[in-house]
């Protein structure tokens, strides 16, 4: 890890006086694509009919992405993505926008599917405080969309395709987090929920679709980030590829990690600037948690821990939610904090973890099922340490470990944890090496098998094509 850190900061000086002689030469590349995007262009057409591209809206700025980019040559704020260039070419679905942006409230024309995201002011915002947890939903869609319009900044790392012949997975844009946070409870004479509907309505679309048929659902990308999201249709659609907080409420028939992917929550509180970041000795306070203390399931540690932990001094443990400024409070005693507790509460995953990382709190993770995105690149025990449920209930055990760490140490920790956190941000335009960036690719390297064994199975179709049409 380290050493891929080294590497990529080698690398970005290099890049960088690169970068500046390929945006030239892409400034002039992109002012002839302009008129090329015509009948012969990728982009599926309801799409590209709906969106308006507004060259003079939007300014785009060269994020010199501070040594996180390793394909910076596909970053070109000027030009659409050209998918033969990105590491995914990606079909959608022009799912009606009572699946997606329909959710936010969206006021649009009759006929338009999806919003024009070359003007900010027309993209519909995602509700703020807890729901922003499970947004990724919103992130992807948004880059996808993105990927058609010159004038925003897109990494390109995912491009949609016309054709879902030519596609590497299929994407289901229902905004599910969402639909279950709004829109699980019946109302009024209404005998089933919103979000059951919307289920049913999908898993009918999608076993109608020859997409769907084409692999049985496995290139399709579902997500169903919230735990609680998709309770009916994950049962039907357990073929396809889940982008999900972690395997807690899942059989692991329908969801593993052999298929599905893990995305990071989108962290509640405010991002600590790396340049900014306080040092240990600017961290008063030893061991930071806050949250629910009684939880059902796993989370009855957190209430063991609270026990054993609440009279130590340094140490804050307490009740906390995210009404009443607490997320602001959370904000300022994270940042105060050289270590934040991650104990599993009713799931083995929460926000909290993502929180200490953009807070630069090396997180002490307690939660023995827990999954971790993008685990494959990332060595967590660089930036966080893992105590076993067991051991850490232990009289004693814990503290005696976290006051045995000492700054040197702390501070390498602390040095990774600002590498990294960039990699744990969701944002709109999408940038090399954000979550947006890193999900697309952790996406292709789980979809490849699939395509392997489908080519292998076609080795000797054509031979059998010719012997027919003798
Ligand atoms: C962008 O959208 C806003 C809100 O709909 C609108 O007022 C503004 O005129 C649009 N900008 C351009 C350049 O079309
Ligand atoms: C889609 O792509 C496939 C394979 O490349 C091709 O055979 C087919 O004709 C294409 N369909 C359309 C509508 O362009």
């Amino acid at each position: 890890m380290t050493s891929i850190m080294h590497e990529k900061r080698v690398f970005s000086s290099r890049l960088l006086s690169c970068l500046i002689a390929i945006s030239m030469f892409f400034l002039i590349l992109s002012c002839s694509l302009l008129f090329r995007i015509g009948d012969n262009s990728l982009v599926p057409r309801s799409i590209y009919n709906l969106i308006v591209v507004d060259h003079g809206s939007i300014e785009p700025k060269l994020n010199p992405c501070k040594g996180l980019c390793s394909e910076s040559k596909k970053f070109n704020p000027f030009a659409s993505c050209d998918p033969d260039q990105s590491v995914l070419k990606v079909f959608m679905y022009d799912l009606p926008p009572e699946f997606h942006f329909g959710l936010l409230g969206w006021t649009r024309n009759p006929n338009q599917i999806w919003p024009n995201v070359g003007n900010f002011s027309e993209i519909p915002k995602y509700p703020g405080g807890l729901n922003l947890q499970h947004s990724v939903e919103y992130w992807l869609t948004l880059d996808l969309l993105s990927s058609l319009i010159p004038n925003v900044p897109s990494s390109c790392t995912a491009a949609l395709v016309r054709n879902s012949s030519q596609a590497d997975i299929v994407f289901v844009p229902f905004f599910s987090s969402l639909s279950y946070n709004r829109h699980s409870k019946v109302e009024g004479s209404e005998e089933k929920s919103t979000n059951d509907i919307l289920q049913e309505k999908l898993v009918k679309y999608l076993k109608g679709r020859n997409e769907w048929k084409r692999f049985g659902g496995k290139d399709h990308v579902i997500m169903a980030h919230h735990p609680n999201s998709m309770l009916i249709a994950r049962w039907k659609l357990g073929s396809a590829m889940f982008v999900l907080a972690d395997f807690g409420r899942y059989s692991d028939k329908i969801a593993n990690i052999d298929k599905d992917v893990i995305a990071p929550y989108r962290h509640v509180v405010r991002t600590v600037d790396a340049n900014n970041s306080p040092p240990f000795e600017e961290r008063p306070t030893l061991v930071y948690f806050q949250g629910a203390i009684y939880r059902k399931d796993g989370g009855v540690i957190r209430q063991e821990l609270y026990y054993l932990l609440k009279d130590e001094k340094d140490v804050h443990f307490t009740f906390g939610s995210a009404g009443g400024g607490g997320i602001r409070k959370a904000s300022t005693g994270m940042a105060g904090s050289k270590f934040c507790l991650n104990i599993a509460g009713d799931t083995p995953s929460s926000n909290r973890l993502f929180d200490a990382i953009v807070s630069h709190c090396v997180p002490v993770i307690i939660s023995d099922e827990i999954e971790l995105p993008y685990e494959d690149l990332l060595d967590y025990s660089k930036f966080s340490i893992f105590v076993p449920a067991s051991k850490a209930c232990k009289n004693g055990y814990l503290m005696k470990l976290l006051r045995g760490v000492k700054r040197e140490k702390w501070t390498e920790m602390w040095e990774n944890l600002k590498q990294i956190a960039p990699h744990f941000e969701y944002q709109f335009p999408s940038r090399p090496g954000d979550a947006v960036d890193m999900i697309w690719k952790m996406v292709s390297r789980k979809i490849s098998p699939l395509h392997y064994k489908a080519h292998r199975k076609n080795r000797y179709s054509m031979s059998q094509q010719f012997l027919n049409s003798r």
